[in-house]
């Protein structure tokens, strides 16, 4: 630290920090009002809104002035009866990215390792380095499974956690249970990041009940479509949820997130009927999108479809599209080269995408 004439925040900065490389899912769409006329299929939101019982429930709340119930125990009641497994297993966040953060918090000592399998959601990454870490990539195969052999030989005595998306984001892969068993079977924390499982059918979540390193994080951004108003949870030995309600923000989750999921919770039916429609709409997609030579799309079970681009840079088809009003994600790094990730809309979105990848496709 320089105390002196000229001061200059990086030399305040933690240095690591000062050199960290931010989110790289992620830009901003511009302001909100502006988006009706865009197909937006860049960062996995459900396209059919949440349901209109949440709507109008927040619209009636007239509690703003007062904090959350910092025990969140309403709010942890209806993930219990959501889940199946009991409260005292369950702690809510600011969506599941707060999750991520508090586990990280929880359980890393600067310097010790966390185990990533990539490619993979770059939160993991960035967070992981955030909260004092070292990232250890193991890489999945050619078609993204992870090599649990080469996993368990990157387990070493400073490996505090195990970071797993199943469905993986951005591939939208599952791991087997079985793959899942084998890592909880080397006896270190195993975060399980179901954020889509809605869409996969598959979850882990009952092995908290054999498990006590396991770890299951969830969402209501995707299935319930209430990503702008931040809700995950996370699902653990009760012994776990009580060193993450210690540390927590205090109220952290908003008033308005409790009467949210319970009114998503009492319109499951609607919800689910959505969910169906965008799993329908998911393997149309795929469909259509293996019609075109210069992708490679890759079977997905969660809400959006990783493709290889073939020919041409992604970063040049996603500005194509861009400029035709559809916005899609592109990646070009290690692992993930010259490749996009289509989140799955309404039907009328797979129209209005093919219609321009034909148009595109036709001058490449
Ligand atoms: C794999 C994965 N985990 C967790 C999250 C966090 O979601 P949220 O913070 O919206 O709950 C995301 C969001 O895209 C994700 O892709």
């Amino acid at each position: 630290m320089t105390y002196g004439d000229s001061f200059k925040w990086n030399d305040f900065v933690r240095s690591d920090l000062s050199r960290l490389k931010g989110f790289g899912a992620s830009k901003s769409s511009g302001p909100l009002k502006d988006l009706k006329a865009i197909v937006k299929l860049d960062t996995n939101e459900n396209p059919y809104g949440c349901s209109p019982r949440v709507r109008q429930a927040l619209a009636e709340f007239s509690y703003l002035n007062l904090y959350p119930d910092p025990e969140q125990v309403e709010l942890r009641k209806l993930l219990e009866v959501y889940t199946g497994i009991d409260s005292d297993h369950i702690v809510a966040t600011a969506g599941g990215e707060q999750l991520i953060e508090l586990i990280l918090l929880l359980l890393l000592e600067r310097g010790d390792r966390v185990i990533n399998c990539v490619p993979t959601f770059d939160a993991f990454r960035l967070k992981s380095t955030m909260y004092g870490g070292t990232v250890v990539n193991v890489p999945r195969d050619a078609n993204f499974a992870v090599n649990v052999k080469a996993v368990k030989a990157a387990i070493d005595d400073r490996t505090k956690i195990i970071l797993l998306a199943t469905p993986n984001n951005p591939t939208g892969t599952v791991t087997p249970r079985e793959d899942i068993v084998e890592l909880l079977d080397t006896g270190g924390p195993v975060l399980i990041d179901e954020a889509y499982c809605e869409f996969s059918g598959e979850t882990a979540v009952s092995l908290v009940n054999q498990y006590e390193n396991a770890m299951v994080l969830r969402t209501l951004s995707k299935w319930a479509a209430l990503a702008g108003l931040r809700v995950g949870y996370g699902i653990f030995s009760p012994e776990l949820a009580s060193y993450l309600l210690k540390i927590k923000p205090i109220y952290g989750v908003g008033a308005l997130t409790t009467i949210a999921v319970r009114e998503s919770l009492a319109d499951i039916n609607y919800l689910m009927d959505n969910v169906k429609a965008i799993i329908a709409e998911r393997e149309r997609l795929f469909h259509e999108l293996r019609k075109f030579k210069f992708l490679k799309p890759f079977p997905s079970q969660a809400n959006f479809i990783f493709c290889h681009v073939l020919k041409g840079e992604a970063a040049e088809l996603c500005q194509a599209l861009r400029s035709k009003g559809i916005l899609i994600g592109s990646f070009n790094i290690p692992l993930l080269e010259n490749s996009i990730r289509i989140t799955v809309g309404k039907p009328e979105h797979t129209d209005v995408l093919v219609k321009a990848l034909r148009e595109i496709g036709s001058h490449l």
